[in-house]
């Protein structure tokens, strides 16, 4: 066991990241806790508002140039007596396994919702990853300063689609331009909201329960609605439980107006009381608690020239016991090396800082000199490899190919340096010299070419290809596979990694195929 500063700063860290739909909002409750955390003093410093630029850094540049977010920042700033890191995700529709990675580094998710548009399609996606841990979610439902959907209606939404039960800890007084604030079910205290003062939020204590004393506060025509309404979720929805939130079976739900900065004080005094400090991650032979006193950590995260100039390779790592000190000599397990990590780095917006020494919860960068790959551990010499960083199946595909043939050579390492980064998936048809490409979100695809381009300088370009469908094959039975190989040898390939994969042109063959070789797994999820 560590020593009890080490439990202290183990105690004091919360790590989560927000997760939504594009345009719900990420960005914007993203800006406005830096502000609380005073990390930015002012707005647009993420994202200039309304020019679509981002901050001015070289990295962020490239962002800019690509006209895309590829940056996964780590911000840390204290809140309270709290020190916070968010992750921040991939944005926009360039969507990737990233995103989905990202979600195995982090102790809770906070999940942005549209008020007016309710649960999307992306936030499924990301529910189901953050599923895979048990990761609690803190729920915010956004933009209320615009005509939104009936939050019984949101709230029904979360329970169906996402099954989490709902638990609201404030509730709105109407929306759009009626909107009046929120009320705090559980301290019984009214927030107003004033857009013409969103610096100064005024406060009462309101015993809803009497509607006479909502009506001092509250419009008279609005005053019976809220408190019917508030009636009505008093019996269906059950009180906070710390238990079951822990265990996302709960969600807490917040609602409120980023852009206004109205609710995210809520949200993250919640979450520094709720969300729980840094937890333990499983390896292959045992639970690894953050208070043990070697340090070990896992690669979640790869990301190539991030500082062009240089061409560096950056590897990201989640620290889950001991500490980092500068200098630190750590066990690379997976090829079975030790390294002297003389320099960490932890990232914002494009600018690196060296890190002295860093605990349980923070994420720190190290130099890849093209040996690490995601999912790798790193420890003090124990051979332990921690497990639970998938690889998802892509689900759109594109064959690849050379303006000038001579630089297949190069074609093949850049996309392995990419596919390793997690970017891309690569497949070698078994049958074929064709390089087919896989992703989870169309803009990857153009995110390769032009990284290609500029960091490789490789000229490529892309065309469809008939692939719905990619499973990675195992099977307890060697001689299954090796029948089921000879006989679909045009349906097969190796990923970057030399694993097996059918390549199904549509869900008619993999269905067949499924119910035609039992003993065959056809696997949509691939540890690393
Ligand atoms: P994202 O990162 O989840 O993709 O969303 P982002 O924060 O960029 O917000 C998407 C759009 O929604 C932005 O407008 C932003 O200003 C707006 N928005 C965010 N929160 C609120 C809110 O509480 N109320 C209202 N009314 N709007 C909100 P945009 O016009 O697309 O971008 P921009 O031109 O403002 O940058």
């Amino acid at each position: 066991m560590c020593n009890l500063n080490h439990q202290l700063e183990i105690k004091k860290r919360r790590t989560f990241a927000i997760i939504s739909h594009p345009d719900a909002g990420k960005t914007t409750v993203t800006e406005k806790m830096l502000l609380l955390g005073k990390v930015l003093r002012t707005s647009g410093t993420v994202k200039a508002r309304g020019s679509g630029k981002y901050a001015k850094s070289d990295w962020m540049k490239i962002e800019k140039d690509r006209g895309i977010s590829i940056t996964t920042s780590v911000m840390q700033f204290q809140y309270k007596n709290i020190l916070v890191n968010l992750l921040d995700t991939p944005g926009h529709q360039d969507f990737s396994e990233d995103t989905y990675r990202i979600l195995t580094a982090v102790d809770c998710c906070l999940l942005v919702i549209d008020a007016a548009k309710g649960i999307e399609e992306r936030t499924k996606k990301l529910m189901d990853v953050s599923r895979l841990h048990n990761t609690p979610i803190i729920t915010f439902v956004n933009k209320l300063d615009r005509d939104s959907l009936e939050p019984i209606e949101i709230l029904d939404q979360i329970e169906k689609e996402l099954k989490l039960s709902c638990v609201p800890i404030t509730w709105p007084i109407s929306c759009g331009r009626n909107f009046k604030g929120v009320i705090n079910l559980d301290k019984k205290l009214i927030y107003f909201y004033n857009k013409f003062n969103k610096s100064n939020v005024l406060k009462t204590n309101c015993d809803y329960s009497d509607k006479n004393v909502l009506k001092k506060y509250i419009s008279s025509d609005l005053h019976l609605q809220i408190y019917e309404e508030l009636k009505l979720i008093s019996n269906i929805y059950l009180d906070f439980n710390k238990k079951d939130f822990l265990r996302s079976i709960i969600t807490p739900i917040f609602f409120g107006s980023a852009l206004t900065n109205f609710g995210i004080d809520h949200i993250l005094k919640s979450l520094i009381k709720w969300a729980p400090p840094p937890i333990y991650r499983s390896t292959n032979t045992r639970k690894v608690q953050p208070a043990e006193k070697h340090f070990t950590g896992f690669v979640f995260k790869i990301q190539a020239n991030m500082d062009l100039k240089h061409h560096d390779r950056m590897a990201f790592i989640r620290i889950v016991s001991g500490k980092y000190t500068k200098g630190i000599k750590l066990r690379h397990v997976r090829i079975k090396k030790n390294i002297i990590v003389s320099d960490a780095f932890y990232f914002i917006a494009g600018d690196r800082f060296s890190i002295e020494t860093a605990y349980p919860g923070d994420i720190i960068g190290i130099h890849n000199h093209g040996t690490i790959k995601i999912g790798d551990s790193f420890t003090e010499g124990e051979e332990i490899n921690f497990i639970g960083i998938p690889s998802f199946a892509p689900e759109i595909f594109r064959r690849i190919f050379l303006k000038n043939p001579l630089q297949q050579k190069q074609l093949k390492k850049g996309l392995m340096q990419l596919s390793e980064e997690g970017a891309i998936q690569v497949f070698y048809p078994l049958h074929n010299n064709h390089l087919i490409l896989g992703a989870i979100g169309i803009l990857q695809f153009d995110v390769v070419i032009q990284r290609l381009k500029i960091e490789y300088k490789i000229d490529a370009i892309y065309e469809k290809v008939n692939i719905k469908f990619a499973r990675w094959i195992t099977s307890d039975n060697k001689k299954s596979i090796d029948i089921f190989s000879n006989k679909n040898q045009s349906y097969l390939a190796l990923d970057n990694f030399n694993n097996l994969t059918y390549l199904a042109p549509n869900k008619a063959n993999l269905n067949i195929m499924i119910s035609r070789y039992i003993d065959i797994n056809f696997n949509k999820v691939r540890e690393q």
